[in-house]
């Protein structure tokens, strides 16, 4: 299998610095925490009719997890943590934190596995053990989105799985670059209405780079939604893969006589035709940020897994 020999020597990073954690442990256990017992609702949002988009944090919790949550919370912008199990234990507190700040607690397995390469009964149990993980530590938020390890998946996975698996429509590459400038970059102009933004908050860039994404995105007319908000009306199915939330073209608005035909498009609409499904966007590449070697990623077919760090 081609990519099998690079998703080796790549891997997804996710070995963090473990002596951080308890600091930002209690960080988190430190703030002044309001007597909420229970994370909100998600809230009743239509991404048909707004420009929704949902930035997607994996491999965490880790030790920049609380700052990144400090960040969201200033900027009323909710996100979905792909967590991994084994790195919950460490930061039980900033758990219930985003539980009940309204974030998406997500399910990434329990130790980043190529879960094609797994026996059916070892990728329930890496599911599993992490469901249970992230419900003991935010107070009983079962996960229902799994995001499988480099995007790596199949039919028999998915069965095994026994949940929708959420893929990414825009690939940051910040596990590869760890570039603010470039985080900030890529962040604020790849995505598209309904995109799901792939990012990971093991990495310090990324979560120095998000202010800024986010006050840009803003800019853009974006509002920040949890994955299971987007999809809001479109049910999730259980063992499907999903990379974005397809938004319908909105019906031609009525002309009035003698309009030009762009008069009620903004700069950026109407929305470019979408993707299709596993064929993540491509980046945005300026200036002075060259990619060298990047790999173009393809569609997914099944088993074959993606040839990078996710
Ligand atoms: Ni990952």
């Amino acid at each position: 299998m081609a990519g099998a020999g690079l998703l080796l020597v790549t891997g997804c990073g996710h070995t963090p610095e473990k002596k951080a954690r308890t600091a930002g442990d209690k960080a988190a256990a430190g703030q002044p925490r309001k007597a909420v017992s229970k994370p909100p609702p998600p809230r009743r949002i239509d991404c048909d009719k707004i420009r929704c988009v949902a930035l997607t944090f994996d491999d965490g919790p880790g030790p920049y997890t609380d700052r990144l949550l400090n960040t969201l919370r200033v900027a009323r912008a909710r996100a979905t943590f792909f967590m991994l199990g084994q790195n919950v234990h460490g930061f039980p507190g900033v758990v219930r934190k985003m539980a009940l700040d309204g974030h998406e607690l997500a399910n990434h397995s329990w130790s980043h596995p190529n879960l094609t390469a797994l026996s059916p009964a070892e990728v329930r149990s890496q599911v599993q053990r992490t469901q249970h993980a992230i419900a003991a530590a935010s107070g009983g938020v079962r996960p229902t989105l799994l995001r499988p390890p480099y995007g790596s998946t199949n039919a028999k996975v998915g069965r095994a799985a026994g949940l929708p698996m959420i893929l990414w429509s825009v690939d940051t590459l910040d596990w590869r670059y760890r570039s603010v400038s470039r985080d900030t970059r890529v962040g604020i102009t790849a995505p598209r209405r309904g995109g799901i933004v792939l990012f990971h908050d093991i990495h310090k860039p990324t979560v120095d780079s998000v202010p800024k994404v986010l006050d840009g995105l803003r800019k853009r007319g974006f509002t920040f939604v949890t994955v299971s908000e987007m999809f809001q009306g479109k049910p999730l199915k259980p063992g499907q893969t999903y990379t974005e939330a397809v938004v319908p073209k909105p019906p031609a608005p009525p002309r009035a006589p003698g309009a030009s035909p762009s008069s009620s498009s903004g700069p950026e609409s109407p929305e470019p035709g979408s993707p299709a499904p596993g064929s993540p966007v491509p980046e945005v590449p300026g200036p002075g940020s060259p990619l060298p070697g990047s790999p173009a990623p393809g569609p997914l077919a099944p088993g074959v897994p993606a040839p990078s760090g996710r």
